[in-house]
């Protein structure tokens, strides 16, 4: 026994030995084709363009001192996709972060086969061993080469598939192809189509607050053929009703919750909804906010005149009636400081009081964007030193919402303590107590010493818990199905943010070009952003939404589940290979519950009663489509898109909200 145990050893060893031989070699075995040869414009990855022969960076791969002459550079999280058009037998590489990250990074390197998990490193860091992946593919179909930032965020992940070979069958004519990570073209997403009905409807949120004192601004969010006029019962005192414009202003005089009814009449009928206005110190953001911000589609070269342009487009396009509000400029407009250290904008901003005034004529809030670190992110005057001094200017421009980033704060923090890394968002904090303005408070600073966990303790409402996002399926689908966990430390007041949505024409540029991600991908994004109760920003050029655009940012349903007045994060709640069932659950006793093909192949996937909690005959909504499915007695199953998702509510409403 011990000897063929042995011998089996030695057999393994020596095979072990000849793959990772190979790997290093200039030319391919007579059965072999170098990954590299198959169309790498087809992959996805987090950052840059995949590589033939080359790191993420173009230079040599290299590790641990190796340099292979063949292989991807890549960039987690980033997959490729084989269809193998059954002609392969296996597939070897020798993977590993690349040298050039002079041992930052962290990776995972994960070999699916069809559906199947046949091989993963695990985290593995800059500076470890490379390791060597072997994979059987006879009677494979597809294998697919995915990266993941292994939960860290995906900063320095330059992840090499060293000498990466398919072996093919002796005399295979068939060749391996790869195919788009975007799974675009087959299996259309099932949603509505973007049609607001002529009746007036009125739209999220149900519960506003302020701070009794200062400035309260709310647009009643509603829908239906033009012009629409606005009513509102029981308006608590300090605030009056623009009748024409449906603008709610003033100054909330007293502490307390006031349910006030509001009515919106047109031609076709009349409809009516209770709003609950809290009033109470910093009662801002009690749901997530819904808005925009100019970064993914300008960067950080945004104008005035893009920033007003936004303004209308939320209004014209109908967002603002569907309960966006917030119009935020993100960084770019910052220049030096006068004399007497007043934080200056640059030529782009002349006049920022106008351009707040411009945005609240809109019934809009007006958000800005600063660093406690000397410098901001984009290189721009940063706070540090004139926190209390900037909050004062942007109260007196009617800033609405502020994003403090952390960028070159490092420099300046004593060490990496906890407690140095909260102290620049404690200035804020009271900056933002003393001043004359509610502004809803956002911290970026990507989710270090979790944030999660102090967020809420220096007044934030919204705390930034990754790195930057991008419209990658890579990057999106791994920031948000890593949200899970997080949901206990969510609710009124106090958001996990996984970035902004990744819809729309983007591309931070003067030519703003469409997004990278496929439909499907999009309607993952959104129901997942639902689900987990995140703010819903959207970043992409307003003036140019398309038809599904709309179809997918103001589908009500999907708005509603994002704005229930709970403020309850869900979770995943079943995982199966590459296929998750996610719950939420909603203020009327109900769930909402996502079903996510993270796969590339469309795939059936169960939501079992006994993963989410309930029992019995329940009634089955679909979100997306506005259509009731009919009960189900202990599961829903439904086949789902590749990278797509299915958004249901199972459930009877058992506890009514005011109507
Ligand atoms: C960081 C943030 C981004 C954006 C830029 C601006 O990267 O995470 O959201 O604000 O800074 O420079």
């Amino acid at each position: 026994m011990l000897r063929f145990l042995v011998i089996f050893m030695a057999m393994a060893f020596t095979a072990f030995a000849q793959e990772a031989e190979l790997l290093k070699g200039a030319d391919a075995p007579a059965n072999g084709m170098w990954v590299e040869q198959l169309d790498l414009s087809k992959m996805s990855q987090g950052y840059g363009t995949s590589q033939a022969a080359r790191s993420i960076v173009g230079k040599p791969i290299t590790l641990k001192g190796v340099v292979y002459p063949h292989g991807v550079g890549t960039h987690a999280d980033g997959a490729m996709v084989i269809d193998l058009k059954g002609a392969a037998e296996r597939f070897i590489a020798m993977v590993g972060v690349d040298d050039e990250t002079a041992g930052k990074g962290s990776v995972s390197f994960d070999v699916w086969v069809g559906d199947t998990l046949a091989a993963s490193t695990g985290t593995m860091h800059g500076g470890d061993a490379p390791k060597l992946l072997s994979v059987d593919l006879r009677g494979a179909q597809q294998v697919t080469l995915e990266t993941t930032d292994a939960g860290d965020g995906n900063g320095f992940d330059h992840a090499d598939w060293g000498g990466a070979l398919l072996l093919l069958k002796p005399g295979a004519t068939a060749k391996p192809e790869s195919l788009a990570t975007a799974v675009a073209t087959d299996d259309a997403p099932q949603i509505a189509p973007f049609a607001d009905a002529l009746e007036p409807v009125i739209h999220p949120p149900r519960i506003v607050g302020a701070t009794p004192g200062r400035p309260f601004l709310f647009l009643i969010p509603a829908t239906g053929e033009a012009p629409l006029t606005y009513a509102a019962d029981n308006l608590p005192p300090g605030l009056a009703l623009d009748t024409a414009t449906g603008i709610v202003s003033g100054s909330l005089l007293g502490i307390g919750t006031t349910q006030v009814k509001l009515i919106v009449r047109n031609a076709k009928g009349e409809t009516s909804r209770t709003l609950t206005i809290v009033g109470g110190e910093r009662k801002l953001a009690l749901t997530p906010p819904m808005g925009w911000n100019s970064w993914y589609v300008w960067g950080p070269m945004i104008t005035d005149a893009q920033m007003r342009a936004a303004a209308d487009a939320m209004v014209s396009s109908g967002l603002a009636a569907h309960g966006y509000q917030y119009v935020n400029i993100d960084d770019g407009w910052e220049a030096g400081r006068d004399a007497e250290g007043n934080i200056q904008t640059n030529e782009r901003f002349p006049d920022m009081s106008s351009l707040g005034d411009y945005i609240h004529a809109r019934g809009l809030k007006f958000g800005i964007y600063t660093s406690p670190g000397p410098k901001t992110c984009g290189g721009y005057m940063g706070s540090y030193r004139h926190e209390a001094q900037d909050i004062r200017a942007y109260a007196e421009w009617g800033v609405d919402f502020v994003k403090h980033d952390w960028c070159s704060y490092g420099g300046i923090a004593k060490d990496k303590s906890l407690e140095e890394m909260i102290k620049p968002y404690r200035h804020l904090q009271t900056a933002l107590e003393t001043c004359s303005r509610d502004m809803v408070y956002s911290l970026c600073q990507y989710g270090m010493g979790d944030v999660w966990k102090w967020g809420a303790d220096v007044n934030a409402n919204l705390w930034r818990t990754t790195g930057d996002s991008g419209d990658t399926w890579g990057i999106m689908s791994s920031i948000g199905f890593k949200q899970d966990g997080l949901e206990k430390f969510a609710g009124p007041g106090r958001w996990n943010d996984p970035d902004m949505i990744q819809s729309g024409m983007l591309g931070m540029a003067a030519a703003p070009r469409p997004t990278h991600l496929a439909p499907n991908e999009q309607v993952t994004q959104m129901t997942l952003w639902a689900i987990i109760a995140a703010p819903l920003l959207l970043s992409c050029d307003l003036t140019q939404l398309g038809a599904f655009d709309k179809a997918l940012l103001m589908n009500d349903e999907i708005i509603e589940i994002n704005q229930d007045v709970l403020g309850q994060q869900g979770n995943r709640r079943a995982i199966d290979g590459r296929t998750e069932v996610w719950a939420r659950p909603l203020s009327d006793g109900t769930l909402a519950v996502g079903l996510f093909n993270r796969g590339v192949a469309k795939k059936e996937i169960t939501a079992r009663w006994s993963d989410l909690g309930i029992e019995g005959k329940q009634p089955v909504r679909d979100i997306w489509q506005h259509k009731d499915l009919g009960e189900c007695a202990d599961a829903f199953k439904v086949e789902v898109p590749g990278h797509g998702a299915v958004f249901v509510k199972i459930g009877i409403p058992t506890i009514s909200q005011p109507s």
